[in-house]
């Protein structure tokens, strides 16, 4: 496995890579590292379906707001290049900031309306910041294939909105959410909870379970679904809700019913650290 920092290092290895797997394809599994089983989901559905696989580490300053995590934001580059090259990962990118943003760099990537919804509605530019550093990456790396968890929803809607806005050569596939055993989805910010307020986080996928149980047994009423999660959420009254959403998967624009299926979607506030969760409604016949 090799592990490199610059562009042109990246784009040499890529050719020899290709060239020795007969023009092989090439996955690219997008991280900003401390990785867990969650980012292994991904690496494994890659192996499946790509000769070449890469996986970027890079904490994106540009996705983070002012008042966000970034500069304590998990990193973890040794343990992490360990599972890496255990999975079998041919290529690990881990550019510095200095060198994806140069001095000067004033083209951005914004995907409008929808990334003013759900996160991005709540983390003004969060979603511009995703979509250009992604966009980089696809210019740098050249996949044919990337992948993405179900876990960061409207991050999946967004990134496919701009590559069908901007024809790029590559296909989006989305991986289900890994969840610790007791429910929770698996994040980097996991790290930041104390013992106590790991407890209070489960609250999360217990909200939109029921929710999803609701579904099940007819209830197809999207403010019914909302009610049932906003109500199991302040069983936790530590949590602090940031949005309860029943949206159309690609729009993230709100449903009334959720007949034709429907993404459940919650971000709270456990303490400081906000986690997101969702479970996808099929369309109900
Ligand atoms: P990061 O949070 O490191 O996540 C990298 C990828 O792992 C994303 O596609 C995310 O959806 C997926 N992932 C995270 N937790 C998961 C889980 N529990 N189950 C399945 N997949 C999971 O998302 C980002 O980084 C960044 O925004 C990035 C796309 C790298 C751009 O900077």
């Amino acid at each position: 496995m090799q592990i490199v920092s610059g562009i042109q290092e990246i784009r040499t290895a890529l050719r020899k890579l290709r060239a020795n797997k007969n023009g092989g394809t090439v996955g690219l599994v997008p991280t900003m590292g401390a990785l867990h089983a969650g980012h292994r989901s991904l690496i494994e559905a890659a192996r499946v379906r790509c000769d070449i696989i890469v996986t970027s580490i890079f904490v994106n300053p540009t996705q983070f707001g002012p008042n966000e995590d970034f500069s304590r934001y998990p990193r973890t580059l040794e343990a992490d290049c360990q599972m890496l090259e255990a999975e079998g990962v041919d290529l690990v990118f881990t550019p510095t900031v200095d060198r994806m943003y140069l001095k000067g760099a004033s083209t951005l990537i914004e995907v409008a309306g929808i990334s003013e919804r759900l996160d991005g509605a709540s983390r003004p530019g969060h979603f511009r910041g995703v979509a250009t550093v992604v966009a980089k990456l696809f210019h740098i790396v050249q996949p044919e294939f990337a992948f993405f968890g179900q876990k960061d929803a409207a991050q999946i809607a967004v990134l496919r909105q701009m590559v069908r806005d901007l024809d790029v050569p590559v296909e989006l596939t989305v991986c289900p959410t890994v969840r610790e055993h007791d429910g929770l989805a698996m994040s980097s910010r996991n790290r930041y909870l104390s013992p106590e307020e790991r407890t209070q986080a489960l609250v999360l996928s217990r909200a939109l379970q029921a929710a999803q149980n609701a579904a099940e047994q007819g209830e197809l009423r999207a403010e019914a679904l909302s009610r049932a999660m906003a109500k199991c959420l302040q069983q936790q009254p530590a949590v602090r809700v940031d949005y309860i959403a029943v949206v159309d998967p690609d729009t993230l624009l709100p449903r009334e019913d959720v007949r034709s299926g429907a993404l459940l979607a919650i971000a709270a506030f456990v303490g400081n650290t906000r986690l997101i969760d969702n479970v996808l409604l099929p369309s109900a016949g």
